[in-house]
This record gives C-alpha cells, sequence and structure tokens, in this order.
C-alpha cells in the first residue's frame, strides 16, 4: 500500500546559488557566481554528469510521429543525473507555481517551501507588497524562516540577525569590531514574484532583475499562453473560495505522477473503478496547446442521493512542467509536482470550491474522502510503475495514439527544454 503522510519540506540537498565568497562587499543583488544553481553540486564533476545526462536526453526523439513513437528510456525517470539536468533546465527557468494566494491573503503572511535546492519565502509586507527571497540568512546561511503564518519581520533562528519583510537587514547582532560592513548590502537575495489568478508563481531566471514589477500580461503568456483563454472561461479565477491541502510524498519520479495524469483517462476504467462510473469515459477529448495540455470529459449524474461531486464536465489541464488544474462541477484542485530526488516527490493538492458550498461540511468531507481515494490509487499506480522502470526488463515503451498525446506533447516539451 502506498504511504500517505503529510510532510514539510524537509529533504535535505545541496546548497546553491552561491555568492562570491571573496567579495564581502557583494549585496543584495542576486549574483550568482557559477551560471548555474546546480553547478558542482552533483557527485560528477558536473561537466561530465551533464553531457551523460544529455545523453540520454538524445535517447528520445520528439520527430517520430505518435502512431510510431518510443517513449523515452526509463534511465529519464532513474539516473540521478538526468534530474540534475532537469532543475537545472526546466525548474530554475521560467515561472513556476509555488503556493496559492490564499497563503500570502494579508500584510505579514507568509510561506516557505523548496523547489529542487532552492529554499525561499514569499511573503506580503506590512504595506501589502508581495516579496519573495531565498530562505537563507546572509550571516551563516542558516534557513531564516520555516512553514507558514505570520511576521512582522524575520528573525534568524541561529544568531538572531533581523531582516524586514522587504528584504531589508534591520539589525546584525553582536558585530562590534566588524569592519568592512555596509548592513544595507546584506538584505535577504530577491526572487522574482507574482500571482496569477489564485496562484503564486516565481522565477528563478538569473537574467531577471527580481526587482522588477512583472507585467501580468507578460507573465501569463509566459506561464501559460493560449491556455489563459480556456482557463478562464472554464472557471479557473479567483472567485473560489479556497478550502484545504492535502500532501503526498510518492516513492517515484516526478514525471511518473505527470504520465499517470497525462493518459487521456487510459488507466481509469481499470485503475479507478469507482471513479469511471462517475464518468463519460466515451467523451474525454485532449486538446493539446503550446505550454500546456487539456482533456475534457463529461460526468454522468448518479442518481440516489444529491451528491454531485464531478458535476457535468471535467476539465483537466496540464501545465508544464509540473502543474494541474482541474475543474469539476462546484470544485477546483490542483497539483503541484515537486521532485524531492530522482525516485522521490511531494504533491501537494489545493483544493478550492465554489462560495455557495463552502459551509457545507458533509459535502466537502465526502468530496474528499472520494479524492483522496482516487489519489491513493494512484500513488501505488506509480510507485509501482518506478518500481517497473528500475528493472531490467524494462527500457521503454509505446503510446496508445488515441489516448496519450498529451504524454507524448510532455516528453516532445521536456526534450525540447532540456535541448535548449
Ligand atoms: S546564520 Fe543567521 S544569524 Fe547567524
Ligand atoms: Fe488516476
Amino acid at each position: 500500500m502506498a504511504m500517505l503522510k503529510p510532510i514539510s519540506f524537509t529533504i535535505s540537498s545541496k546548497r546553491t546559488g552561491r555568492r562570491n565568497p571573496d567579495d564581502p562587499s557583494q549585496g543584495g543583488l542576486f549574483k550568482l557566481v557559477c551560471n548555474s544553481y546546480s553547478c558542482n553540486k552533483s557527485n560528477l564533476p558536473s561537466s561530465e554528469a551533464s553531457v551523460g545526462a544529455l545523453r540520454l536526453v538524445h535517447e528520445f526523439n520528439p520527430k517520430i510521429p505518435l502512431e510510431e513513437a518510443v517513449t523515452p528510456p526509463s534511465s529519464w525517470y532513474t539516473d540521478p543525473s538526468f534530474l540534475e539536468l532537469e532543475l537545472d533546465r526546466v525548474f530554475y527557468r521560467g515561472w513556476q507555481a509555488v503556493g496559492v494566494t490564499e497563503q500570502i491573503k494579508n500584510p505579514h503572511d507568509f510561506f516557505t517551501g523548496r523547489l529542487g535546492s532552492i529554499e525561499f519565502v514569499i511573503c506580503r509586507d506590512g504595506n501589502g507588497k508581495l516579496h519573495a527571497f531565498h530562505n537563507v540568512c546572509r550571516h551563516h546561511a542558516s534557513l531564516l524562516v520555516s512553514g507558514s503564518g505570520q511576521r512582522s519581520c524575520f528573525v534568524c533562528p541561529y544568531h538572531g540577525w533581523t531582516y524586514a519583510l522587504n528584504g531589508v537587514l534591520l539589525k546584525a547582532t553582536r558585530i562590534s569590531g566588524l569592519k568592512n560592513f555596509a548592513i544595507n548590502e546584506f538584505g535577504l537575495i530577491p526572487l522574482k514574484v507574482t500571482t496569477w489568478g489564485p496562484f503564486v508563481l516565481i522565477n528563478l531566471d538569473k537574467e531577471i532583475q527580481p526587482q522588477q514589477e512583472a507585467d501580468s500580461k507578460m507573465v501569463e503568456n509566459e506561464w501559460l499562453g493560449s491556455c489563459s483563454d480556456i482557463l478562464s472561461t472554464n472557471g479557473v479565477d479567483s472567485s473560489l473560495s479556497y478550502v484545504c491541502r492535502r500532501e503526498y510524498i510518492i516513492e517515484c519520479n516526478w514525471k511518473v505522477f505527470c504520465d499517470n495524469y497525462l493518459d487521456g483517462g487510459y488507466h481509469v476504467p481499470y485503475a479507478h473503478k469507482d471513479l469511471a462510473s462517475g464518468l463519460k469515459l466515451e467523451s474525454y477529448s485532449t486538446t493539446i496547446l503550446e505550454k500546456a495540455s487539456i482533456q475534457q470529459c463529461e460526468s454522468c449524474v448518479e442518481g440516489g442521493d444529491d451528491f454531485d461531486r464531478l458535476g457535468s464536465k471535467a476539465l483537466y489541464a496540464f501545465i508544464y512542467p509540473n502543474f494541474m488544474i482541474n475543474r469539476y462541477g462546484p470544485w477546483m484542485d490542483t497539483n503541484l509536482v515537486l521532485p524531492l530526488g530522482y525516485r522521490k516527490c511531494q504533491v501537494i493538492f489545493d483544493y478550492f470550491l465554489e462560495s455557495s458550498l463552502k459551509d457545507d461540511e458533509a459535502f466537502i468531507e465526502r468530496s474528499l474522502e472520494e479524492s483522496e481515494r482516487v489519489q491513493m490509487e494512484d500513488i501505488a499506480l506509480c510507485e509501482g510503475v518506478q518500481k517497473g522502470l528500475e528493472s531490467p526488463a524494462y527500457y521503454r515503451g509505446r503510446y496508445a495514439p488515441t489516448v496519450e498525446k498529451a504524454m507524448h506533447h510532455f516528453h516532445r516539451l521536456l526534450y525540447e527544454n532540456l535541448t535548449k
């Protein structure tokens, strides 16, 4: 049986984002000595590791049409150096969903998280302005804050250096006698942050100046492309009420979870028999967009009682590389898939509901129970697939053309991203 447990971003990993250790005056500007967040962090020399990983990337040929295509080799899912390359080229570039606006609704709210080896904190200052920083103290690199909540400032738990919510270092303790130190040059290192609808996004691109205000149209275009209109017209917006979060640790490569999501309902009648009875699987359709794919399916209204979790139509949007938005009946849930290692990922589910039902506890509880059952079934599948991928018996497979085109699209986007 798959494990299900709540977690809080605890996986230890390698340090990153180094600044020049010889330059004590290097200040709040986000400068990196190496040109990669993950350089020199692998057990292998970085060039050797990335050459090896790049060779694996080319074992998939994205040009072969779906009907004749073969899937990426199992090494994409089992090789640690491949994950290093993915972090560097996929997750540390472009806009990445990291949370929901509910978490930073009010001034002084904050939440922390981890993306690859990037520890971040997102907060709203006393004036309501949104900020994101590396969650690393400028003194001796302690993580500054953990979890989420409210703060008027961040006090480092190690030696008490204190930062304002706008990142400014307010107090450096016991520094009498310290020379060549300018307190205004030791603020928290900022990251680019914005929101889209109910979602919070960060961008770790090193070319972007975090101080610049992100242009919302540009972000929408970069993150969603033409998918944004479809999401908006299907009720993916900020009008829904936030309900709760569920977090799962799954013993599989992050792409196994994505692949499972992207099989066009192929596995539903075999692996989710209860769910299948509520869906008109013959109505399943898949739309491929430039950075996203959308699966849609109609539901059957079941008799018996008034319980109708799925509504008449469901929309499942996959936003490359790791974010899923599911809108069905009065519900919306999102799935954020975060790699924690080459064979471990965390999936964060956030649930939203139409406001008229937000106080209907019985409906909410029953819906969440059903959703949880489906997740447990998926977790068991994903962990089984990971073990199969690690077996010498398996090298690569084929796509079922009528249903698995979104998966093929995902693999092609990955190939393109990893080879750029
Ligand atoms: S590491 Fe933060 S105050 Fe020393
Ligand atoms: Fe599933």
